[in-house]
């Protein structure tokens, strides 16, 4: 099941539409989590290597790609949709092996959430318009406003969803007609080489889309600290979320920041408890805890908590953890055994804060499984709010499992975080629902399901969980600058 691409000559950096070496001839090795075995050797890319391809793709925003109208961009990402359709299987291949989430996800939700949003952007590139603006400051002066493409784009990506990840930035960063300059993550960069050369099949001109592969403090600093990228789109930790905004100082590049979570889900007694446990098990286990917006403390109503914490226990021990690639498989592994450590770190800290693990709790080695980075679904009860798992992004498959009496009082302990990128809550009461949508400090609010996703929704965050819209008609806002334009005609 390899797949073709990693059995042709190695590809290496993808700059200005052609493979290069990087200037530093170091490579690093990919891995696959399900097995720990080596997959490939990547290109480490560097300071040289960024300087190139941001130099690319300046060239192509001033030259070739702006001679693009907006509706040869929409032409071009709706040719790039049709590709990444035609070739999702292998692209879900290279995911899988490399970050290991279950092939099946990927080919079901996770093709149809890929090609949405591209399709979704393409729609967008036709729909930037400026204003006209009466003004006071003389009758015969005409002001208006025009939205121009912001530059060159540097997007840093995470290893969670590669592929939709990067999708995430590029769709929106073309259709304003801006030119990218992409640094995957080292875990999973597979997909994101795989995407440059069908950019290029799709008619993209070579320079507008350039793939950087390396590490963070390498060829991500940087990207961050180039005085000729115009922004940084950047999804991952929060800490480097806070690394980028200093980088950015030397130019005052814009910055848009999707960082992580300790999303409050909150279960009422009143809830359909049916659609509740599985919703709030896999709000949490889904894509094995490596979710920035995982519903990761599951408040419920005291009334109901013995009952509905073993329900969701149940569910979790019944998902078949497993290889990526084996079709029976519900949750895959951690990404790389630096991650599993740390998700142990994490239940060693909860443990020894003095909470018990009611499922899971200990890494998977039976056979079939040794090699591999497998953790089961793991919850945590007697958490106190104070403890590090409670307040902690741990990113696997870990919940807090935490009782709470009021809805004063679960308003209040759910927004005592630092976080706020998602949250969730279960009721049939009208009163709740409203009440809790409004005063959650989140950028998003599930009621009665977690964790859905649209292109035409927006998603980020509030406090710690960085700022800045992805989806939405207005992301691609983002991408854009407003020039005012006064014309005396008198
Ligand atoms: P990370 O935030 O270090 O990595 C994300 C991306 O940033 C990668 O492409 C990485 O190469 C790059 N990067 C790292 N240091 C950089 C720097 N100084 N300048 C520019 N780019 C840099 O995340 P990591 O180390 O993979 O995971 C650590 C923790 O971060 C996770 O356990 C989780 O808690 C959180 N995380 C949250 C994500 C989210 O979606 N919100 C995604 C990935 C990680
Ligand atoms: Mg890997």
């Amino acid at each position: 099941m390899r797949p073709a691409f990693l059995g042709q000559a190695p590809k290496q950096l993808f700059i200005d539409g052609k493979w290069v070496q990087p200037a530093s001839g170091e490579t690093f090795e990919t891995v696959n989590p399900s097995n720990g075995q080596v997959i490939a050797r990547i290109a480490a890319g560097g300071t040289q290597d960024i300087n190139d391809a941001v130099a690319a793709a300046r060239r192509a925003f001033e030259g070739s790609w702006s001679r693009f109208t907006p509706y040869e961009r929409q032409g071009v990402i709706l040719k790039l949709a049709e590709l990444i359709d035609r070739d999702f299987d292998e692209l879900s291949l290279l995911d899988s092996m490399d970050m290991g989430a279950p092939l099946s996800r990927l080919r079901g939700p996770g093709r149809k959430r890929a090609l949405g949003r591209l399709r979704f952007y393409a729609g967008l590139a036709t729909t930037i318009i400026g204003h006209t603006i009466e003004n006071s400051a003389s009758r015969e002066m005409l002001t208006y406003t025009v939205r121009e493409p912001i530059g060159v784009i540097g997007a840093i990506i995470p290893w969670n969803a590669p592929l939709t990840s990067a999708l995430w930035k590029i769709g929106p960063a073309l259709a304003a007609g801006c030119t990218v300059v992409l640094k995957p993550a080292e875990q999973a960069s597979l997909s994101c080489l795989r995407l440059a050369e069908l950019c290029m099949e799709a008619g993209i001109p070579a320079g507008v889309v350039n793939v950087v592969t390396g590490l963070g403090e390498s060829a991500g600093a940087a990207l961050t600290q180039h005085l000729d990228v115009d922004k940084i789109a950047f999804t991952g930790s929060h800490l480097v979320g806070q690394k980028i905004i200093q980088a950015s100082v030397g130019n005052l590049k814009r910055v848009t920041l999707e960082l992580g979570g300790k999303s409050p889900d909150i279960v009422f007694a009143d809830a359909d408890l049916d659609k509740a446990v599985p919703g709030a098990a896999m709000g949490v286990f889904g894509n094995t805890g490596q979710v920035c917006c995982a519903g990761t403390r599951l408040f419920v109503e005291r009334s109901i908590y013995d009952e509905f914490i073993e329900r969701v226990a149940n569910f979790g021990n019944s998902l078949v953890v497993g290889d990526g690639l084996d079709p029976k498989t519900q949750i895959g592994p951690v990404v790389s055994q630096e991650q599993l450590d740390r998700v142990l770190s994490y239940i060693q800290i909860g443990l020894d804060e003095g909470a018990t693990t009611i499922a899971g709790g200990a890494r998977l080695t039976e056979e079939g499984l040794s090699s591999g980075y497998f953790l089961p679904p793991t919850i945590f009860g007697n958490v106190r709010d104070d403890m590090r798992v409670a307040r902690e992004e741990i990113f696997g498959p870990v919940v807090c499992a935490i009782p709470f009496d009021t809805i004063d009082e679960v308003e209040r302990r759910a927004n005592a975080t630092q976080f706020g990128l998602g949250s969730g809550v279960w009721t049939r009461d009208v009163t709740k629902v409203h009440r809790l949508a409004k005063t959650i400090k989140a950028g998003s609010v599930w009621v009665n399901c977690y964790n859905v996703m649209d292109p035409a929704v927006p998603f980020g965050g509030y406090k710690l969980s960085g700022y800045g819209r992805e989806g939405g008609v207005e992301h691609v806002d983002e991408y854009l600058n407003t020039k005012s334009v006064w014309v005396n005609y008198a």
